[in-house]
């Protein structure tokens, strides 16, 4: 159950995931109580307006430990990192941002006494050498990207957090995330948002940077916002994982999700020009067993790819329509 007269910090809070569940977090504990907080200011309006907003940079603990002063945060939300193809790019940037900025919340967690923290991890964090198909949530873990390095690594010092010192801390695997009112930053799994955006432009024509066979395990948005609400409203009790959850909702591959969009737009085309990504995609898994998820906390998607692309779609047309005017 959700406590609404805990202040909340949402780290990240203009990103992807961020600013939807920055939003989701607001209408359950008031506007007021959920402090958004990114390295820039949000552009989205109803981000901006809905409540406090505090620039933030997760590499400074001195401005962290003031930001917590002032606002006693009951819980905290870390979700700026860096991601899997942009991770690539600058490696040495990519592990300091995402291990400095965790470990400065989980000390400030520590110290200033915060009830939980949430930390998403990745599907990202299986490589080559994990079974692909139905991935268990404890089997072979060998990333090879330094943004799935520095989230087994964050795993493990999660864990470690909660075993030495009691930190309630909790954390999602996160498959490929869709959404319409964000776009992704930098990410492997980015192609499944763009293609629809694509497909609504005059052209009605995407290039995939994925192979056609590429299957990736993906969830809408609305499943990620619920499965980390429901995680993080669970009793303390019933999360058992304390590294990371594995978390599934559907998987498919750019064929497939081309095949979804040309039931709404029958002219719209793919083609596909493969290039780094591919690499990462043929190291993750093609889909997921999240059942610790089912027996903890009772996790259920409720989207599939049609369904998905429907409900995408429908949105995406309506904004559209409404920046035209
Ligand atoms: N969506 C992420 C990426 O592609 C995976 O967690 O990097």
């Amino acid at each position: 159950m959700a406590n609404t007269s805990d202040t909340v910090l949402v780290i990240g809070a203009c990103g992807q995931l961020g600013s939807e569940l920055t939003l989701e977090l607001r209408n359950m504990y008031g506007g007021s109580n959920v402090v958004a907080a990114d390295i820039a200011a949000p552009k989205q309006a109803d981000l901006r307006d809905s409540g406090p907003f505090e620039k933030i940079d997760v590499l400074d603990p001195k401005a962290m430990g003031e930001l917590a002063a002032k606002y006693k945060f009951k819980q905290i939300y870390h979700l700026a990192a860096v991601l899997s193809a942009t991770g690539e790019k600058n490696p040495k940037f990519a592990w300091k941002l995402n291990m400095d900025g965790l470990f400065n919340v989980l000390d400030l967690a520590l110290e200033q006494k915060v009830e939980k923290v949430y930390w998403p991890s990745s599907i990202a964090v299986f490589g080559p050498n994990t079974p692909r198909q139905n991935t268990p949530q404890h089997t072979i873990m060998d990333p090879n990207t330094v943004y799935g390095i520095s989230k087994q690594a964050g795993e493990r010092w999660c864990e470690y957090y909660f075993e030495k010192y009691g930190l309630d801390v909790r954390s999602l695997r996160y498959p490929g995330l869709i959404g319409y009112k964000a776009l992704p930053g930098g990410g492997t799994t980015d192609y499944a948002v763009d293609i629809y955006h694509k497909a609504l432009e005059d052209s009605a024509s995407y290039e995939c940077f994925l192979s056609e066979n590429t299957y990736l395990p993906m969830m809408y948005m609305p499943d990620a916002l619920k499965a980390t609400l429901d995680l993080m409203h669970a009793p303390a009790e019933q999360v058992k994982v304390r590294s990371s959850y594995n978390l599934s909702a559907m998987s498919f591959s750019p064929k497939e999700i081309a095949a979804s969009i040309q039931k709404h737009i029958p002219e719209f085309e793919i083609s596909y020009k493969p290039d780094s990504r591919q690499q990462i995609a043929d190291s993750w898994p093609q889909s997921i067993d999240d059942s610790a998820a089912q027996q903890d906390w009772g996790w259920k998607p409720a989207y599939d790819l049609d369904a998905m692309t429907a409900d995408m779609l429908l949105n995406l047309k309506k904004m559209k329509e409404e920046q035209a005017v």
